[in-house]
């Protein structure tokens, strides 16, 4: 459980039974406090008494995440809203909407919990994205785009629509190439960040984001792009909510290395949580943190 005393928000005229409407400004509290702390805050818990049990299961499925250190190395949470037959879009690109509207406000939730959003290039292209927070209160986190061969047209809303920091992701080589197509605030050149077979050194991308102060990062997608920040072990929990919807043949969410042997194949620790129709499994990765 988080160490923070919520006790000057918590005014004589706030309700008995504390509820999920009481519960998310003393979350975006906890991250105001982490952004702007030298120091942690004093060691004081969260009083369960008095919440309601919504608020209490909402609590408990953040916590891991309002849990971080001022400083540290980087956390990363990554997110998949899939079909019970392992899609997260149709063939053609179409996720609107895999899972309910629990899982899209849990969503835009852990936007405003973290200090940075990453996506792959494929749903950027497809989807068009603003990944702000517009669900939720809550400030919008920074958006980094995964486009190491720089395909994505400039005109893409999270280039030009400015309600949020956008840092385009490349390899150094690349930068003035990519500055010229979105401007030079937008990128971020990383030396080394890309390899001769286009696959980028993700260690190298989180270094670059802590060295901008970036510490608490969200992977919102695609499959692709989570799959490549487990696989180079460097995503520490990851959201996997499961609909009770058949896309068939659609496009594929992990896609881990394959094992040969049932007893080599990784296990994580799990919790479950209902969102409505679907199922959110919390995966415990132990990434770089
Ligand atoms: N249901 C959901 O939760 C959810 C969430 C997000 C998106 N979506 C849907 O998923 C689809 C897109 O997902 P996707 O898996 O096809 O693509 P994606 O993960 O969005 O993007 C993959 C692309 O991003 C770049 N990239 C990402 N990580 C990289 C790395 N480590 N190294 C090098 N390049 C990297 C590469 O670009 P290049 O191809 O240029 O090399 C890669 O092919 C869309 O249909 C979208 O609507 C669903």
């Amino acid at each position: 459980m988080n160490a923070y005393d919520p006790r000057p928000l918590m005014s004589s005229s706030t309700p008995r039974t504390f509820d999920v409407e009481a519960l998310w400004p003393l979350c975006l509290d906890i991250v105001r406090q982490r952004r702007s702390a030298g120091a942690p805050p004093p060691p004081v818990l969260l009083p369960l008494e008095g919440w309601n049990d919504e608020a209490v299961e909402l609590l408990a499925l953040l916590d891991p995440l309002l849990d971080r250190p001022p400083q540290g190395a980087p956390w990363v949470i990554g997110q998949l809203g899939q079909s019970l037959d392992g899609c997260i879009a149709t063939r053609g690109g179409d996720s609107n909407y895999v899972n309910g509207a629990q899982v899209l406000l849990h969503l835009h939730r852990l936007r405003a919990l973290c200090d940075a959003v990453i996506v792959g290039a494929g749903t950027v292209a497809i989807d068009n994205p603003q990944l702000t927070t517009r669900r939720v209160a809550g400030e919008h986190p920074v958006r980094v785009v995964l486009d190491p061969a720089l395909r994505l047209p400039p005109s893409l809303r999270v280039f030009t629509d400015r309600q949020a920091p956008t840092l385009l992701a490349c390899d150094a080589a690349r930068e003035a190439e990519a500055a010229r197509r979105v401007g030079a605030d937008q990128v971020l050149g990383v030396p080394g960040l890309v390899n001769a077979e286009g696959t980028m050194d993700l260690h190298a991308l989180l270094a670059a984001l802590e060295r901008r102060g970036l510490h608490v990062l969200f992977v919102e997608g695609g499959g692709i792009t989570v799959s490549r920040f487990i696989a180079q072990g460097c995503m520490n929990r990851l959201h996997l909510s499961v609909a009770p919807v058949l896309i068939g043949g659609g496009r594929p969410g992990l896609l881990l290395p394959p094992r040969t042997a049932m007893r080599d194949c990784p296990r994580p620790a799990s919790r479950v949580f209902r969102m409505g129709a679907d199922v959110l499994w919390d995966l415990d990765l132990r990434g770089p943190g």
